[in-house]
């Protein structure tokens, strides 16, 4: 909700949350308030006019705007950079105008007059989940082009704090979503992503808080980008002791040019806030997720994949044997990974030939999915659409289709080269190729995979500033991804990038879930899948069971860490003797009875995966009737020690059945439940309300 105080002075009050600005005597648009949400109005802090302190503490640098801009001396991060004609790069941004939309959006219009440029600001409240979505338009209104260097969708303003923690994710690929801590004490931490795509090397998701919050406890501000290419996210702590988080499309080799009348917007960039520690801070950001995912709360199916089986050697008769086995499991989706397709044998060539290989499927695909749904299951494609080999017909045909600079050499990565997806002409060939593909097959499912980073990120024909690739690419995937969901809504999308590659709010529109990571080792899986889901809810992850450290590793480990997210076997069931498969299918049977708690209910994490050999998760159903409680042992030298597992999550005074005890929510959650793990073991434990004492 959006309330006017007097003056131009707004509060959006949200749930449990409030954010509030107002415009200065100057007409700067001044940062007020983030935090809980407060009693009365009034009780939010006024705006407060800087005056010139002295010669070195200029009001420039001590005045907290939303969205500062270069004007005068500057010496912290500001929103915005740009060029203005002769060379100008001083921009006065003033409040202008201001419009509401449904009581839930409002948009700031902030005016350079001199120049006539328009920054507008956009806010929009999602505000049973206490988040909100900031984005920027800039308008050319000037006659001459102008030129940006840097827009960010938002500049988060953090309350003063005594410290500032702040949280984010490093990895690589194979190893994604490592989570980190730290503290800033001064000066600027830049965390960012070049590679065109969202990387594996970070995400542009952080969190804040003052040293004091814990899993369950104490006030976190968090945020991401929606956004699937080059991001940055900078957390700089001025001299003044305030804290400002800037998140946007990297500026780095960035350039966008405006013509008169000409805009450019940018992508929205997700806040939130927090009394209830990091575990809170996530199921908000799991709560919102969730209510934007394509295909809602339609229920996820169990599939195989064959990649770690077959890899690229696919024939209709492996897959058929596979899919039986499969379907015998009670597997729901058939997927046929990498392979399938033209000149496809390994890794060197067929890129781009988005037919079937005539020597592996000479009557098409269709023998092979006609099998699968007679089998009673759905059939999925694996699809690279944004790369060529150039041994490819494509390629051959369009070698100048390819991000490249002109007359210098270029790179392949996994042999291959990529798409320049900023193109009209391949965004167009894409769209018809992959829409005949989908038409002629009866596919419910695609796994649009990404393999290389970018190089030679050039674009010799460009109509304009060849930088423009960095963001037109995605707009381009955008497109292409747009249309053929448009074409096909009935197909669920996943989005996948040699693993977790491309994990990103943005993708989220396109796609329902992510393959979180090409390792699939359940140990190694388990501190992923935490640092995954500080972000994202288990219903957006896929995790298969594979061999991976099968020797070490029992089935039901890998199991239980796979029914964390979206249930997927991708071992080689063919070699799976018949106790194995037998156990396999009682699991994927229990996966089914409980997905729905996993997927849409609330996650605790009651015991780090980072901190010991011991880890818990918890999920429980909304009404707090229902749960399903994981936990893991990896490698602990003797002795053994049992481990305790507080709970949370449950309603305090009523009771809950765990493993055969009854006791009240505010006992498990003070006496915890005691157990004896050996190495590499694991339980799945329900939790269930009782009635009585
Ligand atoms: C990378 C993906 O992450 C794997 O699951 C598999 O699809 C391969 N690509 C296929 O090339």
């Amino acid at each position: 909700m959006i309330i006017l105080q007097k003056g131009n002075n707004w509060v959006i009050e949200m749930a449990h949350s409030a954010y509030a600005f107002g415009v200065s005597v100057a007409g700067h648009l001044i940062h007020r308030y983030w935090g809980p949400r407060l009693p009365y109005l009034g009780d939010y802090p006024l705006l407060i006019e800087v005056q010139d302190a002295d010669s070195f503490n200029i009001a420039e640098n001590r005045r907290r705007e939303e969205y500062p801009a270069l004007e005068g001396s500057r010496f912290f991060e500001t929103g915005i950079l740009l060029e203005l004609p002769g060379g100008v790069r001083d921009l006065h941004l003033r409040f202008a105008s201001v419009e509401i939309i449904q009581e839930e959006e409002i948009a700031v219009r902030l005016t350079d007059n001199v120049f006539k440029i328009d920054v507008i600001l956009h806010f929009k409240a999602y505000s049973e989940f206490d988040v909100l979505e900031r984005w920027i338009e800039v308008i050319n209104g000037n006659d001459d082009i102008i030129q940006l260097s840097r827009a960010f969708s938002a500049v988060w303003q953090v309350p003063q704090l005594d410290e500032y923690w702040l949280s984010f994710f490093t990895g690589k690929w194979s190893d994604e979503f490592q989570y980190h801590r730290e503290r800033i004490s001064g000066g600027k931490k830049v965390l960012e992503g070049r590679r065109i795509t969202t990387g594996h090397d970070g995400n542009s998701w952080f969190a804040l808080d003052d040293g004091a919050a814990n899993e369950e406890d104490g006030r976190v501000w968090f945020g991401a980008l929606a956004w699937s290419g080059n991001w940055k996210t900078i957390a700089e702590l001025t001299q003044n002791g305030f804290l400002q988080v800037l998140s946007g499309i990297n500026d780095w080799d960035f350039v966008w040019r405006l013509e008169k009348g000409e805009r450019f917007e940018t992508p929205h960039a997700v806040g939130g806030f927090s009394e209830n520690g990091f575990g809170g801070a996530s199921r908000r950001m799991h709560d919102y997720v969730r209510v934007g995912l394509p295909h809602g709360e339609t229920p996820r199916q169990v599939i195989y994949n064959s990649w770690e089986a077959t890899a690229f050697d696919v024939t209709v008769e492996s897959q058929i044997e596979l899919a039986k086995i499969a379907a015998k499991m009670g597997v729901e989706l058939f997927v046929l990974d990498d392979g399938w397709f033209h000149g496809r044998n390994d890794d060197t060539a067929g890129l781009g030939d988005w037919w079937p290989d005539e020597m592996k499927f000479p009557e098409g695909l269709t023998p092979l999915i006609e099998a699968v749904n007679d089998m009673g299951m759905t059939f999925g494609l694996w699809i690279e659409p944004e790369m060529v080999n150039p041994d490819s017909d494509l390629f051959r045909a369009h070698p100048e289709w390819v991000v490249q600079f002109a007359g210098r050499p270029k790179r392949t990565a996994r042999g291959q080269c990529i798409l320049n997806m900023a193109r009209r002409d391949v965004q167009d060939y894409l769209i018809s190729q992959l829409d005949d593909l989908l038409e002629k097959y009866n596919v419910s499912f695609v796994k649009w995979d990404m393999n290389r980073n970018v190089s030679e990120p050039g674009w010799a024909d460009a109509p304009g500033d060849p930088r423009e690739i960095w963001v037109r690419y995605v707009y381009g995937l955008y497109r292409v991804w747009g249309e053929l969901r448009k074409r096909h809504p009935e197909i669920v999308f996943q989005s996948c990038s040699g693993g977790g590659g491309r994990i990103d709010l943005g993708i989220l529109k396109y796609a329902d879930q992510f393959w979180a990571s090409d390792n699939t080792e359940a140990t190694a899986r388990l501190k992923i899948q935490e640092g995954f889901a500080k972000m994202l809810p288990s219903v957006t992850m896929e995790s298969w069971v594979t061999d991976q450290n099968e020797d070490l590793i029992p089935l039901a480990y890998r199991f239980h860490v796979s029914m964390c997210g979206v249930l997927g076997i991708g071992g080689d069931i063919g070699k799976w003797n018949a106790e194995q498969r037998e156990e396999a299918q009682k699991r994927i049977d229990c996966y089914k009875r409980i997905r729905r708690i996993v997927h849409w209910g609330d996650r605790y994490l009651l015991r780090s995966a980072l901190e010991g050999s011991v880890s818990a998760v918890l999920f429980m159903d909304k009404l707090k009737e229902n749960g399903v409680l994981f936990i893991f042992r990896t490698y602990e030298s003797e002795p053994i020690v049992l481990s305790k597992i507080y709970l949370h999550g449950l309603q305090q005074e009523r009771n809950y059945e765990i493993d055969g005890e009854v006791k009240s929510g505010a006992a498990w959650q003070t006496c915890g439940l005691v157990l004896s793990l050996a190495n590499f073991e694991s339980r799945m434990l329900t939790v269930r309300r009782v009635e009585g004492e």
